[in-house]
């Protein structure tokens, strides 16, 4: 049940002892966030059936399809308060990092479980991951997914909103607003929350997250210290060379009225294992239980998110300075078709998509695909991204 009451603050770091390792406590909470931003019309099909599904998908597949510019009608501004839920876990006792923030945001087809797996944690789950290492960690569902509003998927679900929503998110991080303008959900425990007060923030993506997550490092470069990008390499060879119609996606309210029955026209999900297998899953690293995982709670996406893309890169601000380390699955096929090896340089994507910053390192994790959290072996990965993070002071 929701409650109004604002979170307390404060006591807790101060009396616990510093002895014990840290355990996790999070509280989940809805948030208000107001967005000015400029989204665009675009030309597309509607999408109300499962057959609108298909033909949506070949519509921007074909060889002869237009261009994301050459779909555009207009200007759509946005000027909305959006209802986002979130969660944030910190280290059960004060540590040498729990003042450091990490901002974690998932790929289209997901909500935030996709950083907290439920199918053996220790391994999988990198919010426990990055708890035990002493940070603390903020992850929220994306406009269109999960527990948060699920707006217009044609007009309103963008990449121009989606970024300013993460900008707002972060400067209500950053001037401890947070957690007051918050309604809680429920906490673990029905433990105190102390104060959120961060000297750094970390943005941390997965995919089209790491997109969002590039989009603020263009518009508002001075309000992130640090970026770890997933499933995301820019500048690779490869990219886009995959179209959405290799992948299968139904009308979501069809494809499961239970899950679904909510999400209006223009919300698509995908299929089956069987797609959701060739979209995140390399033969090495599979565990069927992971797959299952994945449907379970596999999310739609909106139609305009695939042609909005673009507006990452507009009306750049000032320049990411820090540090950004891009980790990609070695056989992700969304981004490289199946093969990252050879597809890119550091120095090319530095100077494409992060020139000012202090150091842009990429790294590719073994027998792995597009899904990290859900591979075997996923830990070993984050102790990279960890270890990355440490050698540059965060
Ligand atoms: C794509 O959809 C638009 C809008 O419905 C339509 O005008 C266009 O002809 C379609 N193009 C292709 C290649 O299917
Ligand atoms: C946004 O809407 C509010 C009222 O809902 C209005 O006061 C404000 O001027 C609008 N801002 C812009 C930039 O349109
Ligand atoms: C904190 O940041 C948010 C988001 O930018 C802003 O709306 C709010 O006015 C700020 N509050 C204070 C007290 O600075
Ligand atoms: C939760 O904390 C409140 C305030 O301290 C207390 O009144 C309440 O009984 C607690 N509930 C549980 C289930 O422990
Ligand atoms: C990569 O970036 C360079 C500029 O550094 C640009 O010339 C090149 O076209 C880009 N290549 C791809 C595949 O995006
Ligand atoms: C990157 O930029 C530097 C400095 O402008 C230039 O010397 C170098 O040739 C560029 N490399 C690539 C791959 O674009
Ligand atoms: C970037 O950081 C990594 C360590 O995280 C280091 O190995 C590499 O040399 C740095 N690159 C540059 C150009 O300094
Ligand atoms: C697991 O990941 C680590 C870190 O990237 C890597 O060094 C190791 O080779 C991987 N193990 C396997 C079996 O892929």
């Amino acid at each position: 049940m929701l409650s109004t009451r604002l979170i307390q603050v404060g006591l807790l770091f101060a009396t616990k002892a510093m002895t014990a390792a840290a355990s996790k406590q999070c509280v989940e909470f809805d948030v208000p966030v107001p967005v000015i931003a400029t989204n665009n019309y675009y030309t597309m099909p509607r999408v109300d059936s499962n057959i609108d599904a298909v033909q949506w998908a070949l519509n921007f597949s074909v060889r002869t399809a237009p261009t994301p510019a050459e779909r555009e009608t207009g200007p759509k501004p946005i000027n909305h308060t959006f209802n986002i839920n979130a969660q944030l876990c910190v280290p059960s006792t004060k540590t040498d990092k729990s003042d450091i923030l990490q901002i974690a945001i998932q790929g289209n087809g997901w909500d935030k479980r996709y950083w907290d797996v439920a199918v053996e944690p220790v391994e999988h789950s990198y919010v426990d991951a990055a708890i035990s290492k002493g940070y603390s960690i903020l992850t929220f569902d994306r406009i269109g997914t999960g527990k948060s509003e699920l707006p217009n998927p044609y007009e309103d679900v963008q990449v121009a909103t989606e970024v300013e929503i993460l900008a707002q998110l972060t400067a209500m991080a950053r001037n401890r607003t947070l957690l007051s303008s918050a309604r809680v959900a429920t906490t673990t425990d029905n433990i105190t929350i102390p104060a959120l007060n961060p000297t750094h923030i970390v943005h941390v993506g997965h995919s089209f997250g790491s997109l969002l997550i590039t989009g603020l490092l263009f518009q508002h470069g001075d309000m992130s210290d640090a970026a770890l990008l997933t499933g995301f390499l820019p500048n690779s060879t490869h990219m886009g060379e995959v179209p959405v119609a290799t992948f299968e996606h139904d009308f979501a309210p069809d494809h499961d009225p239970v899950r679904f029955g909510q999400f209006s026209s223009g919300y698509i999900v995908l299929t089956s294992e069987n797609t959701l297998q060739k979209v995140y899953f390399t033969q090495d690293t599979l565990e069927p239980e992971l797959l299952a995982y994945t449907e379970k709670v596999k999310q739609p996406e909106a139609v305009a998110l695939y042609a909005s893309s673009g507006q990452a890169f507009v009306q750049p601000g000032p320049m990411f300075k820090g540090p950004v380390q891009l980790i990609a699955g070695e056989f992700d096929y969304v981004n490289c078709n199946g093969d990252c090896k050879g597809t890119y340089t550091e120095e090319s994507i530095k100077n494409s998509t992060f020139p000012e910053a202090s150091n842009v390192t990429v790294y590719l994790q073994p027998n792995t695909a597009h899904a990290l959290t859900v591979a075997k072996n996923s830990s070993a990965g984050f102790e990279i991204m960890f270890s990355y993070l440490d050698t540059h002071g965060f």
